[in-house]
């Protein structure tokens, strides 16, 4: 019988997932690390989560620095995911991001939105880290079509519908 985890992960694979980069700074450098753990927990106050696994540097400097960025990427921002996910590498970011210092972290640039976080909660979960954030800036870029996972793969979203107008511009 295959292996519960086994399962789990490919279950979980086939959960598409909108992509962001996890903005924080190591030896005063930004760094960015891909996750899909990410979603909002509350609207009042403004609470968001992301889960990141423990040992990474990121989850370290989030611990020092008590704030995060998360980037929201859109469909032609592979690369930038793909430099974020890159196992066993330095992560400095510095080509793909601009600092905000109203916000205080690093976004990600033409990224569809960034979210600025000072930590509110740390959660030991498992292998993971969850960072609860209090939302303390938000800055909205082009309204894109988003990047998506699914199945190991990146890849995009399409709808059949009328495209909104955006609840903010
Ligand atoms: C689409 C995608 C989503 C990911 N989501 C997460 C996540 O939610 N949390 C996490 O800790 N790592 C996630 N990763 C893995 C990290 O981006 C990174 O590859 C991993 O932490 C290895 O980095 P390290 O060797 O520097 O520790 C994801 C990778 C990809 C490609």
């Amino acid at each position: 019988m295959e292996h519960v985890t086994d399962l789990f992960k490919e279950a979980m694979g086939r959960l598409a997932a909108g992509v962001t980069v996890v903005t924080t700074e190591i030896d005063g450098r930004p760094w960015g690390v891909t996750v899909s753990a990410c979603c909002s927990i509350s609207m009042s106050p403004p609470l968001m989560l992301v889960s990141l696994f423990t040992s990474n540097a990121s989850s370290v400097a989030i611990k020092e620095q008590q704030r995060f960025g998360v980037s929201l990427l859109t469909n032609d921002q592979t690369d930038v995911a793909k430099a974020g996910a890159k196992p066993g590498t330095p992560k400095f970011f510095e080509e793909f991001v601009d600092f905000d210092s109203f916000g205080k972290t690093h976004m990600v640039k033409d990224a569809l939105a960034h979210v600025h976080c000072k930590v509110d909660q740390v959660v030991e979960a498992g292998d993971h880290t969850i960072f609860i954030g209090r939302v303390e800036h938000v800055s909205l870029g082009e309204l894109k079509d988003p990047l998506l996972y699914f199945h190991r793969e990146f890849g995009s979203f399409t709808t059949e519908l009328e495209p909104k107008e955006p609840i903010v511009k």
